[in-house]
């Protein structure tokens, strides 16, 4: 039996995710302090990051803007891996079984999304990359122990992930799961390590990425996701299952890259929406991608979804009303930049890459 009680009001109601969001906003929003690191140049000597977009950037022009896309990402990544390395205990450190698998998933080739779109999101409220690098490796850290645990065979039972054998192929799987549980408590360590900005303390950050990644959000949408295989959903159930395993994750790195910018209540709603919906648009493109790509092209074995019974946008709506829908999650994430008027290059080619992606 599906436990799907609260899930069907949730649907019933729309975007419940960002109602929840919004209503924890309420309760820990703080004075508005200074801005810190709103120094563009020093950002752009500290992390070799291209801030400016080639031709003004009207945030409501999807992919419209000449932004440089490519090197934003090819610079993010690097710096991303290079602060992932210095977080993380080497791989001889005792135990070094463990210290290898974490560091074996992590640095397969992911293709590091989360911390680019937290990185761009605090570029967007006149941040600094270092302000936000914490917190940008410590979403990383939670996808990536998703991910071990999702490939897992009492799970999703995937032998390839990142181009690369899944953990538990390699390590075998007690100690695929501890390393998925040693990635998901070193994210805390690594946030812990953080500014803690006038507005959003240590306390929020926490609270930011336990919710988004514990039993409400991230293990909701995997749990409906493990339950609902083999049932026929309906669109908003399938919706629910997004909106928690993916976008909550995704949403929650822009609005983290936000706070680490100290952005006002008004950017970090603007921030929400674009994520939320951005989230959404990555995973129907996922599940496009599963139907539509080869298993080399994607890391990962194609075609599991139809396989496992998977409820997912082309099995229930189609292949080309799964892409309109993509297209339209991923206008209403232009629409919520408008705000951020010039600032927002990074995170307009974000989606506008995220939606054009292959792989
Ligand atoms: C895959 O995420 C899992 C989903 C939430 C769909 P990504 O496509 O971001 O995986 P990596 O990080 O590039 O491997
Ligand atoms: C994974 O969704 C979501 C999480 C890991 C939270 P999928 O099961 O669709 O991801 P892939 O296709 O295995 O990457
Ligand atoms: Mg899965
Ligand atoms: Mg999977
Ligand atoms: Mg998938």
């Amino acid at each position: 039996m599906l436990d799907w009680s609260s899930q069907d009001e949730a649907c019933a109601s729309g975007s419940v995710l960002l109602k929840e969001i919004a209503m924890r906003q309420k309760s820990t929003s703080k004075t508005p302090g200074p801005v810190k690191g709103t120094d563009q140049t020093s950002q752009r000597a500290a992390t070799g990051a291209p801030a400016t977009t080639k031709g003004g950037s009207d945030a409501s022009t999807p992919g419209g803007n000449g932004f440089d896309v490519g090197m934003f990402l090819a610079d993010s990544t690097a710096a991303v891996n290079e602060a992932l390395d210095r977080f993380l205990p080497k791989a001889s450190v005792k135990p070094a079984t463990m210290h290898k698998a974490m560091r074996y998933s992590l640095f397969a080739g992911g293709k590091r999304m989360r911390p680019a779109l937290c990185l761009a999101a605090a570029q967007a409220c006149g941040g600094t990359f270092e302000s936000a690098m914490p917190l940008a490796c410590a979403v990383e850290c939670i996808h990536t122990y998703s991910l071990v645990h999702d490939d897992l065979p009492a799970m999703d039972n995937d032998d390839y992930r990142r181009g690369k054998l899944t953990s538990h192929k390699v390590f075998g799987e007690g100690i695929a799961v501890l390393a998925g549980d040693a990635l998901l408590t070193q994210a805390f360590e690594i946030a812990a390590q953080c500014d803690g900005w006038k507005r959003y303390t240590h306390q929020d950050i926490v609270l930011e990425i336990a919710k988004a990644s514990g039993s409400l959000q991230l293990i909701a949408g995997q749990v409906a996701d493990l339950e609902g295989e083999g049932k026929s959903l309906s669109a908003s159930q399938l919706r629910y299952i997004h909106e928690r395993k993916t976008s909550a994750l995704l949403c929650c790195s822009v609005r983290l890259g936000g706070m680490s910018a100290n952005c006002s209540p008004a950017e970090l709603e603007a921030l929400t929406r674009f994520g939320y919906n951005v989230g959404l648009a990555f995973q129907v493109i996922d599940d496009i991608l599963d139907v539509t790509q080869t298993s080399e092209k994607l890391g990962k074995t194609a075609g599991k979804d139809i396989k496992a019974g998977k409820a997912t946008y082309p099995a229930i709506v189609g292949l080309e009303r799964s892409r309109k829908i993509a297209e339209k999650l991923t206008s209403e994430a232009f629409a919520a930049l408008k705000p951020f008027k010039g600032r927002a290059g990074a995170l307009n080619g974000l989606a506008q890459f995220l939606l054009q992606r292959d792989r």
